[in-house]
């Protein structure tokens, strides 16, 4: 004998249907809303529709089988529910209103009778546990988040070295994400260029963004893996808004003719994700002459982010998003040696200077463009190829503790994505927490160096621009 238990809830929110359908229908998101959901995620190909399957893992410590039966787009979907303790028929109605849109959520649980004669209680337990649900749904649509402030408490933490290098493996990731907003906001009209997409984080951004529906740019100087990885991205998300840019980034002829391209082709960008990056050891020289780090890492984002500011502003929200890293707090910007070219080259001090030099940018930049938020990111130390690859000594030693690529990359997607962080800009992120961009006086440049440093840039971007190559002279 079984016993069935239903729960019945109606939210109304001001947010379009179609808008409301598209977040509730991912229902991997359910882990933003429902309190009582620890992780979730899709575990079939494709957008949602009839055979679309998820796994909801509960704080309780089983799991749920989702298998979505009948699905009609901004009107209904109808789940069935398979679990260790119970099954279930959850239906979700959408319904558009001169307020926006009303959404009737109805469940209904199949217990077994000894498990429900244990527990005479079960039934408004039930009924409690989903009226915190709808009230989490209807928070995370009314998306009425706080922006995070600035924390002495986190700065203070940060200039503790130990602390703060805890923030930045996986533990620190998990212990972030307690407090974190559901990230509701539509990007179904949105367009993400992306650089570096084709591995580690700039990969897990990219399939962020295109489960969230936005239409994607990937720039990449691979074709071949760009074309694999754009049939893989499309295939697994559904979102068949997918494009590739070729440009080899380190070259400026490449980055010049790809802002060309996009300026051509005259699609708004609503956001800017400067990712692209590598490690050099020993310096390495284009051929056009510039160091590679300095190429890739600072004077590539440069002239990109400059050339493509009639797109950006084309976009009602429009975002940069820089990624940085921790190393940046060990440098400043050595104006005299931008390139470097004097002393012992170190590669990791050369990566750590030109993402200095793009943070210096990130503030210009978010002074100069009022309407744009320019934000950078730290992604943490994540397990990504490129960390592989470039420092295996501190991959073996730090594997266990490196987040996932789509950990690292989370931050990037809420800079770009979510409503609250369009209100700030010229800020330092990791975790969605603002950080210090300093820790130390040792690494603040002067206003002279400020000055001089982006005047070299501008220099820069003139002489690349007409084909005079005369990075190294004019950076020296
Ligand atoms: N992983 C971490 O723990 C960590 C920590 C701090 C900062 N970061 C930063 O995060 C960003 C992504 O790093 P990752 O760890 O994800 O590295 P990754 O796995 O090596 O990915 C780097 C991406 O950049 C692309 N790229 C490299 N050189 C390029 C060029 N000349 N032109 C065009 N694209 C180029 C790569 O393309 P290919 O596939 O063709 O190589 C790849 O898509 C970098 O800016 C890095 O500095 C990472």
């Amino acid at each position: 004998m079984s016993h069935n238990v239903t729960l019945d809830e109606t939210i109304e929110v001001s947010r379009p249907l179609h808008e409301v359908f598209a977040y509730v229908s991912e229902f991997s998101r359910v882990q933003e809303w429902d309190p009582a959901v620890a992780s979730a995620k899709k575990i079939t190909s494709g957008a949602p529709g009839v055979g679309t399957e998820f796994q909801v893992d509960m704080r309780a410590g089983f799991s749920l089988q989702y298998l979505v039966e009948e699905f009609k787009a901004n009107e209904r979907m109808l789940m069935t529910v398979e679990s260790r303790f119970f099954t279930a028929c959850e239906e979700i109605l959408f319904e558009a209103t001169d307020e926006g849109t009303k959404l009737r959520y109805i469940a209904q649980f199949d217990f077994p009778a000894p498990l429900l004669a244990l527990n005479k209680i079960y039934p408004s337990a039930m009924d409690r546990v989903g009226k915190t649900a709808m009230a989490g749904l209807k928070a995370a649509l009314e998306d009425d988040f706080e922006t995070p402030k600035e924390s002495g408490w986190l700065a203070a933490a940060d200039r503790l070295v130990l602390p703060g290098l805890w923030r930045f493996t996986k533990l620190g990731y998990r212990a972030s994400r307690r407090g974190w907003k559901p990230v509701s906001a539509y990007q179904g009209n949105r367009h993400a260029l992306i650089t570096g997409a084709t591995s580690g984080l700039g990969l897990a951004a990219a399939r962020q963004l295109a489960e969230l529906g936005a239409r994607l740019t990937i720039v990449a100087r691979d074709s071949a893996k760009a074309e694999q990885l754009v049939y893989e991205l499309k295939d697994q998300t559904g979102n068949q808004d997918i494009h590739i840019q070729i440009a080899d980034l380190s070259l400026m002829s490449d980055v010049h003719a790809l802002a060309d391209r996009l300026l051509a082709e005259g699609n708004a960008i609503d956001m800017l994700i400067n990712n692209a990056g590598a490690l050099f050891n020993p310096r390495q020289q284009t051929a056009e002459g510039f160091e590679k780090s300095f190429a890739l890492l600072l004077l590539s984002p440069y002239l990109l982010t400059e050339a493509l500011l009639p797109l950006l502003k084309m976009s009602t929200s429009p975002r940069i998003v820089n990624v940085l890293s921790g190393g940046m707090y060990t440098q400043k910007i050595d104006v005299d040696d931008l390139q470097s070219q004097h002393g012992e080259y170190s590669g990791s001090v050369a990566y750590a200077k030109a993402k200095r030099g793009l943070m210096i940018l990130t503030e210009e930049w978010a002074d100069r463009w009022d309407d744009i938020a320019v934000n950078a990111m730290h992604p943490g130390w994540a397990d990504t190829p490129g960390v592989e690859t470039s420092l295996p000594g501190f991959y073996r030693a730090t594997k266990w503790l490196l987040r996932t690529p789509e950990e690292g990359a989370d931050t990037i997607v809420w800079l770009a994505a979510s409503t609250e962080a369009a209100r700030v800009s010229g800020k330092f992120w990791l975790d969605r927490d603002q950080h210090p961009s300093h820790l130390s006086d040792r690494t603040l440049e002067s206003q002279e160096e400020r000055q001089r440093f982006l005047e070299l840039l501008a220099d820069l971007g003139e002489s690349t621009r007409s084909g005079v190559q005369e990075g190294l002279r004019k950076s020296a």
